[in-house]
């Protein structure tokens, strides 16, 4: 297939964009993208490629701009029931840690998602995804962390795999047993990560190799955050994650510095996500590493808070920002990446072109996946978009709509209502 004369392709770049490159989008006028199954063959312009497919294997983008699938590193989407009264008391001046550690918060969806079936979960879950995919998302991280007991996260892990198979989205899965103190430690935190170090990480792994031996080890992730685990804690979870071969994420500077971001550098962590607390020093050392930043910004927009990650200085110490959405019942419930853009524009300062690099490339280097996803370029999975409009900078500038057309994924075009 080949789809022509797109008003603007972005083909970015397979490279993170770090620091002052963020923004790269390198733009061919009057672009085409060649496919061949599921992948890319070709990119350049509609008059060099147009005889490369017959008419009917053709699709006219004119007067659209066609780019990568955006790439959301960071959700916590399988779920189930909703916060709706949560909110209404959060809007009247409770605190969300205070919710939290009264026993509501993440843990009131950790029972209603212990009492879930998978088949529940699962269609709970299919209308986010659904949605997510409408809205351009091609590659989503999905975390567990609403079980916070062997089983019930085995089962978030379970209903992950159930829906990446599904398709048309692939999701990318992060175990977050670290989510909160489990209610039955309640107020035993240290006994809770010991039981996650010694019991719950070795269990995920022994499932994992039997249940799904061809893919690679889930990612781990940790809430490094007052009233979830502290600093040390953190420590021991990342650090024997890390003995057993896991891939590592953090939950850093949501609310409080406790230098998650740090540790996350130091132990070589593929990504530090949220960042709004985040020091000069962490900031630093962020700019000198591999570790992705993952900025979340529905995260404060919807807890109505005003406080964003510092994202220029993050690009002026060097550092690799990514965006996502953080979709999930209590901070955050959105399953949009252009409204992330639409935020990340006004709330970090970003331009169009940087929120939109930050968005796919970055963000795919934030799942390890940039060999495949997040940039146009031959041999990579043809995941893109067609928008419904001929610039690049209607993406930031107009919110709360749908500016995609159709979704192309893995090679197949799916119209969007
Ligand atoms: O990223 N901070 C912890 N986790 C989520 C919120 C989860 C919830 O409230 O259910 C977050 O904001
Ligand atoms: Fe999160």
């Amino acid at each position: 297939m080949l789809i022509h004369s797109a008003s603007q392709l972005l083909t970015l770049t397979p490279e993170p964009q770090r620091g002052a490159a963020l923004g790269t989008l390198n733009m061919i006028e009057d672009g085409a993208v060649l496919i061949e199954g599921e992948t890319i063959v070709a990119v350049g312009r509609t008059a060099e490629l147009l005889d490369a497919a017959p008419p009917e294997e053709r699709l006219d983008a004119s007067g659209c701009v066609v780019m990568p699938g955006f790439v959301d590193p960071h959700t916590h989407l399988v779920w189930a029931g909703n916060r709706a009264a949560e909110f209404e008391l959060k809007m009247a001046g409770a605190k969300y840690l205070d919710i939290l550690a009264a026993g509501g918060g993440i843990l009131s969806t950790v029972r209603k998602t212990r009492q879930a079936s998978l088949e529940q979960l699962l269609a709970e879950t299919r209308p986010r995804l659904r949605t997510m995919f409408a809205y351009g998302t091609t590659t989503v991280e999905v975390k567990t962390g609403y079980g916070l007991e062997t089983e019930t996260e085995i089962k978030l892990l379970q209903a992950i795999l159930a829906l990446d198979a599904e398709g048309p989205i692939d999701l990318v899965p992060t175990f977050l047993g670290a989510h909160a103190i489990a209610p039955e430690f309640s107020g035993r935190p240290q006994a809770y990560t010991d039981c996650l170090c010694q019991e719950m990480l070795p269990a995920v792994r022994a499932w994992w190799q039997e249940s799904a031996p061809s893919r690679p080890l889930p990612f781990v992730d940790v809430f490094c955050e007052n009233k979830a685990f502290d600093l040390e804690q953190s420590r021991q979870i990342l650090s024997r994650a890390k003995e057993l071969g896991f891939p590592l994420k953090i939950h850093a500077d949501e609310f409080d510095n406790l230098g998650g971001v740090s540790l996350a550098v130091e132990l070589g962590a593929v990504s530090a996500d949220h960042l709004v607390k985040t020091s000069q020093a962490d900031i630093a050392a962020l700019g000198r590493s591999d570790t992705v930043a993952v900025s979340l910004p529905c995260t404060p927009f919807g807890l109505a808070e005003n406080e964003y990650t510092p994202a220029r200085s993050i690009l002026e110490q060097g550092g690799i920002l990514a965006l996502a959405t953080d979709c999930n019942p209590g901070t955050a419930w959105c399953e949009s990446m252009q409204f992330v853009l639409a935020l990340a524009c006004r709330a970090l300062k970003l331009t169009p072109a940087q929120a939109i690099a930050a968005a796919t490339i970055n963000a795919a280097h934030a799942l390890r996946l940039a060999d495949r996803i997040g940039s146009l370029h031959p041999g990579k999975q043809a995941d893109l978009l067609i928008l419904s409009v001929p610039d690049y900078r209607m993406l930031g500038y107009r919110f709360g709509v749908n500016l995609v057309r159709q979704v192309v994924k893995r090679g197949r075009v799916y119209p969007v209502p």
